[in-house]
């Protein structure tokens, strides 16, 4: 077995040893700042400082190996992906981005290469956003954009993101101070699942990433009237869900009709006091807009919005929209991605440029640092299912492109890598 597996089968280990820890019977769930997250992370942490690395868990809860250049005024070269995952996920959305990363810096540690940078390996702690409804909560600390008013949203149990940021001893006024300052950022670098068909349908294990889908996220809901469901006449009903059902059906055919590569979804629609003899008076909803063009994206927003608008009109019904989260396309580096373009060739791989529909924490660290992302093949393009599965020899193929590309970095930054 070459060097290359024997390592992707170590790193298999450690992505099921990790699977394995969930706050749900059954399935892999570990949302931020749960007891699960918390024994996740702290496995992570273990295999970071049996590598040498100094760790450190700052104030959002994101976990922060650093291996030091002995030149002290070097820049940092991150190397991150995200350990937080959604209901019922898949074991590699994540996890297998952060435990590449160890092993690359396990070479790099054991091959006592001088680094003309320092490597940070960073798992962030909510990427996927699935307790608070946010996104991008560890990468945006990182990259010093947090926005302290999203402190105050709160879980479904009703629970305040500052309430857990404390619980998990991080300090909420510190938040801006684990920011890596603009200056010091040398890059960003994420290895993470394409989680769509791209790879799957070329058989090529791996991609480079050229851009990131920009993201508008809004939180729904539709005030009818709550009714008896055996006397009220179909004329005189503030249906909230027949309401909201209309607007579902009326998005996908707005999103399927757009010629630009938009997306829209409603991922989750909940009644509120649902019974089976009542007219739903209340209904929320998610909305996930997505797309690589800025233009579309913005313009398809206010479309959809007005669609909302003219159908809650229609019905009676009263909307409130609440715009949870825009982010612009976000655009991979050029340089980088020159280096990462020739260490997949030199692997022997065809070079398949690939734009992300979903998105990464490299889209708030894009706006401090240049950013580059390669993207491994996963069955048949499944992810956020626990189908979601990569093939060894793909790991294995990943490790190698992207050490061949950090050891063009090295040569570029200085001394040589002899890994
Ligand atoms: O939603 C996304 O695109 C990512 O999986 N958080
Ligand atoms: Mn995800
Ligand atoms: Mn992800």
């Amino acid at each position: 077995m070459t060097n290359h597996l024997q390592r992707a089968n170590k790193i298999l280990q450690r992505i099921n040893e990790l699977a394995s820890i969930s706050e749900d019977e059954g399935c892999i769930t570990r949302t931020y700042g749960t007891i699960a997250f918390i024994e996740g992370r702290n496995k992570v942490e273990q295999w970071m400082k049996d590598a040498g690395l100094q760790t450190r868990t700052d104030n959002i809860g994101n976990l922060r190996g650093r291996l030091l250049s002995a030149n002290t005024n070097a820049k940092t070269f991150v190397i991150a992906s995200h350990i937080d995952t959604i209901i019922n996920a898949g074991k590699f959305d994540g996890p297998m981005g952060v435990l590449i990363g160890l092993d690359l810096i396990e070479q790099v540690i054991q091959s006592k290469t001088e680094l003309p940078f320092h490597i940070e390996l960073v798992a962030f702690s909510d990427e996927e956003g699935c307790r608070f409804h946010t996104t991008y909560l560890g990468s945006k600390a990182l990259a010093g954009s947090f926005d302290k008013a999203a402190l105050h949203t709160r879980d479904a149990a009703g629970i305040s993101l500052a309430q857990v940021i404390g619980e998990m001893g991080g300090d909420v006024n510190n938040l801006s101070k684990d920011a890596i300052a603009g200056e010091d950022w040398l890059g960003y670098f994420e290895i993470h699942i394409e989680q769509g068909p791209v790879l799957y349908e070329k058989d090529i294990p791996v991609g480079l990433v050229t851009a990131i889908a920009g993201q508008c996220r809004v939180g729904m809901v539709f005030n009818g009237e709550a009714g008896h469901a055996g006397t009220v006449p179909m004329s005189m009903r503030k249906d909230a869900l027949a309401c909201a059902a209309e607007f579902v059906l009326a998005t996908e055919k707005f999103a399927a009709s757009n010629k630009d590569g938009l997306v829209a979804t409603v991922g989750k629609l909940h009644i509120i006091h649902s019974a089976s003899n009542v007219i739903p008076g209340e209904v929320i909803g998610s909305l996930d807009i997505r797309s690589s063009d800025g233009q579309t994206l913005a313009s398809s927003c206010e479309a959809i919005r007005k669609i909302a608008d003219d159908i809650c009109q229609q019905r009676d019904i009263v909307l409130e929209w609440n715009l949870i989260q825009q982010t612009k396309p976000v655009y991979c580096d050029d340089g980088m991605n020159k280096l990462l373009a020739r260490a997949i060739k030199e692997a022997g791989f065809e070079l398949v440029e690939l734009i992300s529909g979903a998105g990464h924490d490299a889209v708030p660290v894009a706006e401090v640092s240049p950013v580059a992302m390669l993207f491994v093949r996963c069955f048949k393009g499944i992810s956020h299912n626990p189908l979601e599965n990569v093939e060894l020899k793909d790991l294995a193929a990943a490790i190698k492109v992207s050490e061949n590309f950090i050891q063009h970095l090295i040569n570029e930054n200085g001394s040589h890598f002899t890994g």
